[in-house]
């Protein structure tokens, strides 16, 4: 598209510009056209195999950046794209970075992104934790959206992204409080209302003020 920009007065085959207008007119979203997508200063690639990031994402990342201890084995859970695993594993190359997913398709991804940002992260598929043998903290922005809601989102979100990536169940925090049952230290991203239900040590809230971030350092769970 950029090109075309640049170009302005060059005859361009109608297919060019055809195929990506049929697609988003079909409510696909545009970074899924594209392939890419922006993520704490750096360029991932996307597809519909995996949730798009998104800049509330970003705190959690900063959030992890600056609280997980030195030299942890970190676990990025639900790591779709890699966003997060691959931007803690840059800025924090102390850290000894694993992503996990569910999704042996979004791992493809991720490993493709970890490749060109020259990231030192291993991947393995694995539900949650079974795969996991060591985790001294977890990360994670797991899919928190009650199943019933997912209808009411818009078209790019609800037809487009993996549903797995979206909602967990019914509730919507079914993974939420399996990380904090978990016992490990964890941040995690929740969804709007979440935080007030669950026992953490530290909420932390996105731009628009809803909070957004949760900070457990160990065996808390529901209120
Ligand atoms: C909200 S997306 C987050 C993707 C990425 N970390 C980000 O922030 O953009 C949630 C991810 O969790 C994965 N997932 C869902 N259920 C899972 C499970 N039981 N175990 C592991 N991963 C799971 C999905 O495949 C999806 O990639």
């Amino acid at each position: 598209m950029a090109w075309l920009f640049a170009h302005g007065d060059a005859e361009v085959d109608d297919g060019v510009i055809d195929a990506p207008l049929r697609r988003r007119r079909a409510g696909e979203p545009l970074q899924y056209i594209r392939g890419r997508c922006d993520f704490y200063g750096r360029e991932f690639l996307v597809d519909d195999r995996v949730l798009i990031p998104r800049p509330e994402t970003e705190i959690l990342v900063e959030q992890a950046i600056a609280r997980v201890p030195h030299g942890a084995r970190v676990v990025d859970v639900g790591t779709g794209s890699g966003c997060i695993a691959v931007t803690l594993a840059i800025e924090r190359p102390d850290l000894r970075v694993l992503g996990v997913d569910i999704s042996v398709a979004a791992l493809a991804l991720a490993k493709r992104n970890r490749d060109r940002l020259g990231a030192r992260v291993a991947f393995v598929a694995s539900d949650l934790l079974a795969a996991v043998k060591h985790a001294d903290f977890i990360v994670s922005n797991p899919p928190y959206i009650p199943a019933a809601d997912v209808e009411t989102l818009q078209t790019e979100v609800r037809d487009h992204e993996p549903r797995n990536a979206l909602t967990p169940g019914p509730l919507g925090t079914e993974v939420i409080d399996r990380l904090l049952a978990s016992g490990i230290p964890c941040i995690l991203e929740v969804g709007y209302g979440q935080a007030a239900q669950l026992q953490v040590d530290e909420v932390i809230p996105d731009l628009a003020g809803i909070p957004r971030v949760v900070v457990s350092s160990a065996r808390h769970g529901r209120k």
